[in-house]
C-alpha cells in the first residue's frame, strides 16, 4: 500500500534481511527495522513492533526462516530441535491470535519434507514467503468481496456510506490491503464515496495511530472517535454498516477481536446496523466451538491501562498517568463476539454467514456442515 508516494508491504525480504516496519513509531515516525535472528522475531512480536493476526502469522513464518539458518550445523536432529525449540518460543509470545500457531505448523511440517539443512533453509525461506504473498492474495480478493456490500449500501442511499471499524485491521495488520480495510479501500479505489468512523481502540490506541494513519496515506476520509462513541452514532443514523477484523473464529461462527468489539456489535443489533467480520481462512480455528470459554485472552500489562503514551505540543515524546498511583488496572487483549450478533463473515472466498454451515463453507468442507 502506499506511503507518501512509495508503495510498502508491511513485512518484506530484501535480498537475505527480512525487514519490518516498527508499528510503535507510527503515527509519528515511519521506521523500517531489520529483524536479524529468530530472537529478533520473537521480540518484534512480543513488543508488537509487528501486530494484527495475519502480519503476526507471517513474521513467525519468516521466524522459522531465520532459526533454520542460524541453527546449529550439527546432526539433523539437532537442527530440527533447535528450530522446533525457536517456533515454539515464539509460539508463546501471543495466544489470541490463531494465525501465529497456523502459520508455525504450517512451517515445520513444510520442513519435515527436507534431507539436508541446506534444502530446509530454502523451504522455510519458500514456504514464509508463501505464506506472505498468500495472505496479501487472500487479503485483496476479501476486498473485492467486501467493497460489493459497501457498494451496494451506496446504490440505496445515493450518498456517502459511514463504515465503524474497531481496532487496526488495515494493511499493517496483515501483509497487504488488510481485511477489515480491505473493502473499504477497494470501494475508495472504485469510486464510491466511504468515510471511515476509527474508534481509537484503548488502551493501545491502535485506531488513533494505525488506523487513522493508514487511511490518511489512502486518502480515505475518516474521523477519530473515542471509543464509546459507536452506539450513539448508530441510533443517529451515522453509521451504515460495521465491519472489523477477527483473530480467531471458531467452527460456529464465534469471533475474537480486539477489546471492545462485543460492545460494538451488541449496539450494531439493538440499531439494526450490519455487523460484519472480515479475514482470511487462516484465521479460522475449526478445533473449537464456544468462542467464550475455549479462546484463551491474551492479558497485557496494566501500564498500558494506567498510562498513555504520545507526542507533547514540543514533539517529545512523553508517557503519562492517568490514574492515582496505586490504582490497579486489568487488561484483556480480546473479546469474543458470538456468532448470533454477526451479519456476515467476509472471506476470500466470500461473504458467508456466521453459523456451522457457513464456516465450513468457508473451507468448501461438506463434513464440516453436520
Ligand atoms: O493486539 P493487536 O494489535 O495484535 O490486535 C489484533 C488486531 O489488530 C485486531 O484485533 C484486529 O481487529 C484483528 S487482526 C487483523
Amino acid at each position: 500500500m502506499r506511503v507518501k508516494d512509495t508503495m510498502f508491504r508491511s513485512i518484506w525480504i530484501d535480498g537475505e534481511s527480512l525487514n519490518i516496519i516498527d508499528q510503535t513509531q507510527l503515527p509519528h515516525e515511519f521506521v523500517v527495522k531489520e529483524l536479524r535472528n529468530s530472537e529478533d522475531v520473537r521480540l518484534a512480536i512480543k513488543n508488537m513492533l509487528v501486530r494484527g493476526a495475519g502480519l503476526i502469522g507471517v513474521t513467525a513464518a519468516y521466524g522459522v526462516w531465520l532459526a533454520a539458518r542460524e541453527a546449529p550445523r550439527g546432526s539433523l536432529a539437532d537442527f530440527d530441535t533447535y528450530v522446533n525449540n525457536r517456533a515454539r518460543l515464539i509460539a508463546a509470545t501471543r495466544p489470541t491470535a490463531v494465525n501465529l500457531v497456523w502459520a508455525l505448523n504450517r512451517q515445520l511440517e513444510k520442513l519435515t519434507q527436507a534431507r539436508t539443512v541446506e534444502e530446509k533453509i530454502s523451504l522455510a525461506k519458500l514456504g514464509a514467503l508463501g505464506i506472505a504473498d498468500e495472505d496479501a492474495d487472500f487479503c485483496k480478493k476479501i476486498g473485492q468481496h467486501g467493497s460489493s456490500l459497501i457498494e451496494s449500501l451506496y446504490k440505496k442511499k445515493q450518498t456517502t456510506v459511514n463504515v465503524l471499524t474497531h481496532c487496526n485491521a488495515g494493511w499493517l495488520a496483515f501483509v497487504d490491503y488488510g481485511s477489515a480495510l480491505s473493502p473499504v479501500y477497494a470501494a475508495h479505489d472504485n469510486g464510491v464515496p466511504v468515510h471511515v468512523w476509527v474508534d481509537e481502540t484503548r488502551p493501545r490506541n491502535q485506531g488513533a495511530s494505525l488506523t487513522a494513519w493508514e487511511l490518511a496515506q489512502h486518502g480515505v476520509p475518516h474521523t477519530l472517535i473515542a471509543d464509546n462513541s459507536g452506539g450513539h452514532l448508530m441510533q443517529k443514523g451515522e453509521v451504515d454498516i460495521v465491519i472489523t477484523g477477527a483473530d480467531r473464529v471458531t467452527r460456529l461462527g464465534d469471533v475474537a477481536n480486539k477489546i471492545g468489539t462485543y460492545l460494538k456489535a451488541l449496539a450494531a443489533v439493538d440499531n439494526k446496523v450490519p455487523f460484519y467480520v472480515a479475514f482470511p481462512s487462516s484465521t479460522l480455528d475449526m478445533s473449537i466451538s464456544d468462542g467464550t470459554t475455549e479462546i484463551e485472552i491474551e492479558e497485557r500489562s496494566e501500564d498500558e491501562v494506567r498510562f498513555v503514551y504520545g507526542r507533547d505540543p514540543r514533539g517529545n515524546y512523553v508517557s503519562v498517568q492517568i490514574c492515582p498511583d496505586k490504582t490497579r488496572a486489568g487488561n484483556w487483549g480480546f473479546d469474543v463476539t458470538p456468532a448470533r450478533l454477526i451479519t456476515g463473515l467476509i472471506t476470500e472466498r466470500g461473504v458467508f454467514p456466521a453459523n456451522k454451515v457457513g464456516v465450513s463453507d468457508i473451507l468448501g468442507d461438506a463434513d464440516g456442515r453436520n
